[in-house]
């Protein structure tokens, strides 16, 4: 095999618990992740030597094309994990929004993960791709899962649940927001308050997704990481409230921000509430959820 192509699915957190900073430097988590058909494409390609190319319709300047790029990161991991004797050049088509709190350089390098491991053969195990997810980013694993999924500690330890679909209108922000400045807000706006995450997502949740019921889910959705973010990027308000007066079910904050993800009651709703947020100047895009976890595609 002289290339092959892996798409990998961006994220929203339907639910995002966030409890105290262990001695690792780590929040524990309790989230409700669903993947969003929001695609990243990683294009791998048998070279002497890695390389990285990112191309695509979201801003990408502030996207590291050296060793600090987790795709890199992730086709070295795997080189290691698999004594491989060669490199690879990869070629990045990103659709997720960059620094906006749906996990897109995670989805790039679940990307990679299932890209070098299906171009060199490695025959690593399912588990040991996890592991190796783990490793790179708490968000790493759930992009190579994808669906629903309940994530704690770093987020890294998922459990899947079922999900009906649900549709979404999600606008990105021209801001980046860094999530390690914005766990870092949450902690001083918090003081020493943090409170304990909860054992287990809301039955309520739990119960919207598994019958499909958009404004039963819509009460359920909740951000810890929304207020901080939205002290970083005061914008944030005027985009929930612009969405909300449309006619949206419900609006938030995805993950640590500033993307604005909105809910809508079926897919008629969708393109209405889009074509109003368009009019209204802000850009934005329709999203399905749940979509599967990073996997091949024909070229
Ligand atoms: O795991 P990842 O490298 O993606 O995390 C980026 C940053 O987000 C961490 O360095 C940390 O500041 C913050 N973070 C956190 N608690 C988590 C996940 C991420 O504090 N559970």
């Amino acid at each position: 095999m002289a290339s092959v192509t892996v798409r990998a699915p961006g994220k929203i957190n339907l639910a995002l618990h966030v409890g105290p900073r262990d001695d690792s430097g780590y929040h524990e988590l309790l989230s409700v992740f669903q993947a969003v058909d929001v695609w990243e494409t990683l294009t791998a390609e048998d070279a002497a030597e890695f390389s990285l190319e990112v191309v695509g319709d979201v801003v990408t300047d502030d996207i590291p094309l050296d060793e600090n790029n987790l795709a890199l990161q992730a086709a070295r991991a795997v080189q290691k994990a698999s004594g491989y004797d060669g490199a690879a050049a990869l070629h990045i088509t990103k659709r997720v929004p960059v620094g906006g709190g749906m996990a897109g350089g995670s989805a790039d390098a679940a990307a990679a993960l299932v890209a070098l491991d299906a171009l060199w053969e490695t025959g690593l195990s399912r588990e040991r791709l996890l592991d190796l997810a783990a490793e790179l980013g708490s968000d790493v694993p759930f992009c190579l899962e994808g669906h629903t999924q309940i994530g704690r500690g770093r987020g890294h330890l998922l459990e899947p649940v079922s999900s009906r679909p649900f549709h979404w209108v999600i606008a990105p922000s021209t801001l980046h927001l860094s999530t390690p400045l914005v766990y870092s807000t949450l902690d001083e706006q918090r003081g020493d308050a943090a409170p304990e995450v909860p054992g287990a997502p809301s039955p309520g949740l739990l119960e919207a997704l598994a019958y499909g019921d958009a404004v039963a889910l819509a009460g359920e959705l909740v951000n810890d990481l929304a207020t901080p973010a939205v002290s970083l990027a005061p914008g944030i308000p005027t985009v929930l409230d612009t969405g909300l007066s449309l006619g949206a079910l419900a609006g938030m904050v995805s993950g640590s921000g500033p993307t604005c993800v909105f809910l809508a009651e079926d897919a008629a709703h969708q393109t209405s509430l889009l074509e109003g947020l368009t009019g209204e100047g802000v850009y934005a895009l329709a999203a399905t959820s749940p979509a599967q976890g990073a996997h091949l595609v024909q070229d």
